[in-house]
């Protein structure tokens, strides 16, 4: 692999990092993080290693979904500054090395939209066409709901004209109609505005729906809407050659690699949502199986595309292609109590909480994530083991502020705690308890920890680049892999169980061949070991182990 290549396809040995700058750090006092805030904590980002920031949406907005309900796709939400704050932003982060990626959320505006409030005031309207309008609601209606505790049906009557509006989502996020060229140009010149001040990409929400036209007139209808998805890559491409598109698209994995491109023309990453949960349910049982068995199964992304994998994002932790059982299974594990299951289908919890704080198994889980093929992204507080507050409703459970400092605002803000829109956690993930400070220099911290994690990843580009094989483990607990680039190979294993393990692999590497452990964690291999003349290799790991051998 030439280094000039790694370069050109950074995206494929990048650790993306989210954060909604809203929730990051406050400069100002008033209690919202904002990007002055931002700005003065690309060092810690830099620090840690991430390589491409991705940001939740922060453009102007009613915020009732997070600003996932647009109103000025050319603004910044004003209680987060100014578009100067943001260029400052993305300079201060371009000294850094780090990209910057951010939402692109066109599958709806916002309600209050002055395109939807143009649209929705007569039948004639010249924006008429810009969202999706029914007389009333299709036969087939309702289909599912995406938050079933606020709606039963895709469909609302809208007072001015009595004709239904389409909303994937929820009633005060209208669906653009994407069939509709206007909406198409006006989206291009959205991406080409956010790229022309430095952005490398975006994160695309909901794609399926975005691309959905079962709802469209078939009149109406584009032959093909991955023809727009194509149309709106090759755009991209011709503005800035290096600029991805990560797509949010979960669905199993055969409808999946529809959403690449049969050449690798759609989406640059496609986040791994179907490992993601059958990790999860491996963790559960303490039983590698069901995700050695999901990564066997999962499709090659074609070309240049990549999976792009997670532990937690912003969202609830959905379960949702799991079986019943297989839910409930790992309810049962890590979120037993009703309040801490959202939609009958996900989690409102951290990993910590989900572990009761056993630091071995988080540091096992995101060893994992650092191994897996694929790139890897963290959700912020992710790296010094934040925990949820589930008196925090709904999915907001997780995007509680960033933990800096102890102390009541706990570094994020000087504003009295009854200013905050979201409560810190209560013990033991309050601030006091779990913060950035504390963490940094403390060579035992899951910071340090996780600094490690990330810089031996990029060390070892075999994983985000070389060809990988799973291995054949006679111990249930363990996952083991192996990632070859260039005939150089690193071999990782994972152990989910509580207790000491033996296992013996068969690496296919020449006997005599000594390896030692890449992770200098003291969880891993403290020794170098030998491949055995039968060609076996034998690995010790303790509870939770996780070592990575390279020669
Ligand atoms: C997916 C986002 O991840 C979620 O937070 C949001 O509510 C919906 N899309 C609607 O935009
Ligand atoms: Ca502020």
């Amino acid at each position: 692999m030439r280094p000039a290549d790694v370069a050109d396809m950074w995206w494929r040995n990048a650790t993306v990092y989210c954060l909604d700058v809203e929730t990051y750090q406050d400069s100002n006092g008033d209690g919202i993080g904002d990007f002055r805030g931002l700005t003065s904590r690309i060092e810690h980002l830099a620090s840690l290693g991430i390589t491409c920031l991705w940001l939740m949406p922060f453009y102007a907005s009613p915020n009732r979904d997070d600003g996932y309900d647009v109103a000025d796709y050319y603004s910044v939400d004003p209680r987060l500054g100014t578009l100067g704050d943001f260029v400052e932003m993305m300079r201060t982060a371009r000294h850094h090395g780090i990209r910057v990626i951010a939402d692109l959320v066109v599958n709806h505006t916002s309600d209050q939209h002055p395109w939807f409030q143009e649209s929705r005031s007569s039948l004639t309207s010249p924006k008429r066409d810009w969202y999706v309008w029914r007389e009333s609601p299709p036969q087939d209606a309702p289909r599912a709901v995406i938050f079933p505790d606020q709606e039963d049906s895709l469909w609302r009557q809208d007072e001015a004209t009595g004709q239904y509006y389409l909303h994937h989502f929820y009633r005060h996020q209208p669906d653009l109609n994407i069939s509709n060229p206007e909406v198409r140009d006006e989206i291009a010149r959205v991406m080409g505005f956010w790229m022309e001040l430095g952005l490398s990409g975006f994160r695309v929400d909901a794609v399926p729906y975005l691309l959905s036209t079962a709802d469209t007139l078939a009149a109406e209808r584009e032959t093909d809407p991955h023809s727009y998805m194509r149309a709106l890559r090759s755009f991209m491409a011709r503005r800035s050659g290096d600029a991805i598109m990560l797509g949010e698209v979960n669905v199993p994995y055969d409808d999946l690699m529809r959403f690449f491109g049969d050449g690798g023309d759609e989406l640059d990453l496609s986040f791994d949502f179907p490992g993601m949960q059958a990790m999860y349910l491996a963790l559960a049982r303490q039983d590698a199986g069901p995700l050695d068995d999901a990564l066997r199964s999962r499709p090659l992304p074609p070309r240049d595309t990549r999976w792009a994998t997670f532990v937690r994002n912003h969202d609830e932790l959905t379960l949702d292609q799991l079986t019943d059982d297989q839910r409930d299974e790992v309810f049962a594990a890590f979120g037993p109590e009703p309040d801490m299951q959202v939609f009958g289908r996900g989690l409102r919890r951290r990993l910590p909480g989900m572990f009761d704080g056993d630091q071995d198994r988080i540091r096992m889980v995101y060893s994992l994530l650092f191994s897996l093929p694929g790139t890897p992204v963290l959700f912020y507080g992710e790296e010094i083991g934040m925990g949820e507050n589930l008196d925090v409703p709904g999915r907001s459970s997780v995007r509680t502020p960033m933990q800096w400092e102890p102390g009541a605002g706990g570094g994020f803000t000087t504003a009295d705690a009854d200013k905050l829109r979201r409560q810190m956690p209560a013990h033991p993930y309050s601030p006091d308890e779990i913060s950035v400070a504390d963490q940094r220099g403390d060579p035992d911290s899951l910071l340090t920890y996780m600094t490690m994690l990330i810089s031996k990843r990029r060390d070892n580009p075999h994983f985000g680049f070389g060809d990988v094989e799973w291995l054949t483990s006679a111990q249930p607990s363990v996952l083991a892999h192996k990632a070859v680039l260039d005939g150089d190979s690193v071999i990782a294993v994972h152990h989910l169980g509580d207790g000491p393990v033996e296992v013996t692999l068969m690496p296919g590497l020449e006997p005599g061949t000594q390896l030692r452990d890449e992770l200098v964690s003291g969880a891993g291999v403290a020794e170098p070991i030998e491949v055995a003349e039968d060609g076996t290799l034998t690995v010790s790991l303790g509870r939770y182990g996780s070592c990575w051998l390279r020669s």
